[in-house]
């Protein structure tokens, strides 16, 4: 019998190419997403919907804070391993919002643990992220450092929910990955994120604000590549407790990012700098060692071919009518 994996954050960017590959390898997939709106829900629709009609998956439209909504899926569906990707994303929005990133990002993750828990689930893969290393200036960022300094709502949330995994991995045994993602790009990619809004707006001629001087530099990573090591974690033998860095550990400046889009794109940037924003951190750059040595993980696709794959996609894409992508 295939096994069930439940999926949180389905219909998002990640969510929605992790219910493919699980779909391509033979699992039972059941979906669950509030279709909240951190950007506009039809994108979300559009993500899954050649998924929903596959008669092995299934989806769910509900709320991780609604513990009597996980209980009925948790009673009514054996699940085999829960991968937890469903969260408020972003630095920025985190700021004006603490309490909902606290609510969802921590309390919703405490919610699925229990119910995890209480049905002896075989894997638990919580997907925090590479914000909780904060701005360290120990490069590159190592599993095993400190993260007590998170620069935002958002990093506090997800350094937090960790914790959590921890304690439920302690309490009941409940094997437990924790997976770090660095900068994951690629189609479907939240449409406010550096290359999605970067391209767009380069590409209608419109100005593209840069925060800083164009210096920050980031670890981007291919969803492909991302999904190689997600999907590895489901499955690697001897799994208790292990925390993964999944990056590209090769990080580039904003400015050769802006570059690589004008070159893809055939034209050229009207650029604005502004001032850092409060919560931005000056770098990422993932130590992929354990994750090499562990999963097996090797990134294959460098930004030089990821951005005109994107651009690829984006041009080809063709996205509903009702939102401006
Ligand atoms: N994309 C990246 O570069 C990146 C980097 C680091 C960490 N992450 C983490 O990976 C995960 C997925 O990120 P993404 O880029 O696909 O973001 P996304 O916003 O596209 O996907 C998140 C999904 O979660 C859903 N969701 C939000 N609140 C929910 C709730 N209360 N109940 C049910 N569903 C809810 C949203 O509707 C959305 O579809 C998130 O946990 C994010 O923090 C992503």
């Amino acid at each position: 019998m295939s096994q069930t994996v439940l999926v949180t954050g389905a219909a998002g960017f990640i969510g929605s190419h992790v219910g493919e590959r699980l779909l391509d390898l033979g699992y039972q997939v059941v979906g669950l997403d509030n279709f909240d709106d951190s950007y506009e829900p039809q994108i979300k629709r559009d993500n899954i919907q050649h998924l929903t009609s596959n008669e092995h998956y299934t989806l769910i439209e509900g709320d991780i804070r609604d513990r009597t909504l996980l209980h009925g899926l948790f009673t009514k569906y054996t699940f085999d391993n829960v991968i937890h990707l469903a969260a408020k994303a972003g630095v920025r929005p985190s700021i004006i919002q603490p309490q909902l990133y606290e609510e969802v990002n921590v309390q919703g993750t405490i919610n699925l643990l229990e119910e995890s828990r209480l049905t002896s689930v075989e894997r638990f893969i919580f997907t925090s992220s590479s914000s909780v290393y904060g701005n360290s200036t120990r490069v590159p960022f190592k599993e095993d450092q400190q993260i007590a300094t998170p620069m935002s709502p958002y990093a506090a949330s997800k350094a937090t929910a960790e914790l959590y995994c921890y304690t439920y991995h302690h309490l009941y045994e409940l094997p437990m990955v924790i997976i770090r993602p660095f900068n994951i790009y690629g189609p479907r990619q939240r449409p406010g994120m550096a290359i999605p809004l970067f391209t767009r707006k380069l590409n209608s001629g419109e100005e593209i604000q840069l925060f800083g001087d164009g210096s920050a530099t980031r670890d981007h990573t291919h969803i492909n590549d991302f999904l190689d090591g997600l999907l590895t974690a489901l499955t690697y033998e001897g799994c208790q407790f292990d925390i993964f860095n999944l990056g590209n550990s090769r990080p580039i400046s904003l400015d050769y990012l802006v570059q690589l889009i004008e070159e893809s794109l055939g034209k050229k940037a009207k650029i604005k700098h502004l001032p850092v924003q409060p919560g931005d951190v000056p770098v990422t750059f993932a130590d992929i060692s354990k994750a090499q040595t562990i999963l097996g993980y090797q990134p294959k696709i460098a930004i030089e071919q990821g951005i005109p794959l994107f651009i690829e996609w984006y041009r080809n894409s063709q996205p509903s009518e009702s939102y401006i992508y």
